[in-house]
């Protein structure tokens, strides 16, 4: 099994990410990490709690940052609700007390990939507000890291602004500093992520399942604006254990962090008469069925 930590803000595709983590036997999760995004960090850190509840998942939790590296605050409330689960956190029946949580994000995965002797695989959904801090503050830490797995970013069109999508926007100093970390990337960027998404019947097999999470799931999913609307952070959860259902390009990319029309817009760099090494694997495109078919029984239990 691959030790996992995940850094999340979740949001609903990022609750659903979990639940695939979960699911699959590909993983050992050691560590999930909350981060301020979708909803603010207080929401976001109850989230981690709950899922880790739910899920009966042993990792150690922590609280990472409130806000980001330079910009302020800017959510996405409208997209996620208020509680970031679409209203549907109640559904799930726990209680939370906050007890597990950790303080210090940041330590807390310095720690969890120091005393791991394998490799640690990263899935970072959220801002990567804390993954730079922790880079630029740990340096030691990078040769320990097997690979990030990044949803953000966009070869093509954003979701927030014409050119940029969401996490890289919240946080583009973040997101450049670990583009240049030297670390191993894999990207999921909107240009592909957008084709992750599930159908009316998809939904109906999950809410009829029996498992205790599926109801509640299928209500999170009901109330992500339509069905049509992209589970973009799963993809970074597959993009490591099923990498079968994707294509992939190495390719040199970098963050705009100026202020202006493109700040947070992510580029490729082509030009093969300009050395450079390629900085990340990025996912082109899915295989949409079977995407499908690997999230449905992942949410059925
Ligand atoms: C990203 O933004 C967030 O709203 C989602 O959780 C995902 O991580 C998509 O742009
Ligand atoms: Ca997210």
């Amino acid at each position: 099994k691959i030790p996992l930590l995940i850094d999340c803000d979740p949001g609903i595709d990022d609750a659903i990410a979990l639940m695939i983590a979960r699911a699959s036997d590909a993983f050992e999760i050691k560590g999930i990490t909350s981060v301020s995004g979708n909803l603010d960090i207080e929401t976001t850190t109850k989230n981690i709690e709950l899922f880790a509840k739910v899920l009966e998942l042993e990792a150690v939790l922590a609280r990472g940052a409130s806000e980001p590296l330079v910009k302020g605050k800017f959510s996405a409330e409208e997209v996620h609700g208020s509680d970031g689960l679409g209203g549907a956190s109640s559904l799930f029946g726990v209680s939370l007390t906050g007890d597990r949580i950790q303080q210090n994000a940041v330590d807390t995965m310095r720690k969890l990939l120091l005393d791991e002797e394998r490799k640690t695989a990263m899935v970072a959904i959220g801002p990567l507000t804390n993954i730079a801090l922790l880079l630029k503050t740990y340096p030691e830490v990078k040769e320990k890291i097997r690979v990030i797995s990044i949803m953000g970013g966009t070869l093509e069109g954003g979701n927030v602004t014409p050119l940029s999508e969401f996490n890289f926007y919240v946080d583009p100093e973040a997101a450049s500093i670990v583009f240049q970390s030297g670390v191993p990337l894999m990207l999921s960027g909107l240009h592909m992520t957008l084709d992750a998404t599930i159908s009316e019947e998809n939904l109906e097999e999950i809410r009829n399942h029996p498992g205790v999470l599926s109801k509640p799931a299928a209500n999170m999913l009901k109330n992500y604006p339509g069905t049509a609307h992209p589970l973009h952070d799963p993809c970074a959860v597959l993009a490591l254990s099923h990498p079968e259902i994707f294509t992939y390009e190495d390719l040199t990319i970098h963050i705009d962090t100026r202020e202006g029309a493109s700040q947070g817009m992510s580029y490729k760099d082509e030009r093969p008469w300009v050395e450079k090494e390629p900085n990340c694997r990025v996912l082109m495109k899915i295989h949409q069925e079977q995407f499908r078919r690997v999230l449905v029984e992942a949410l059925a239990f």
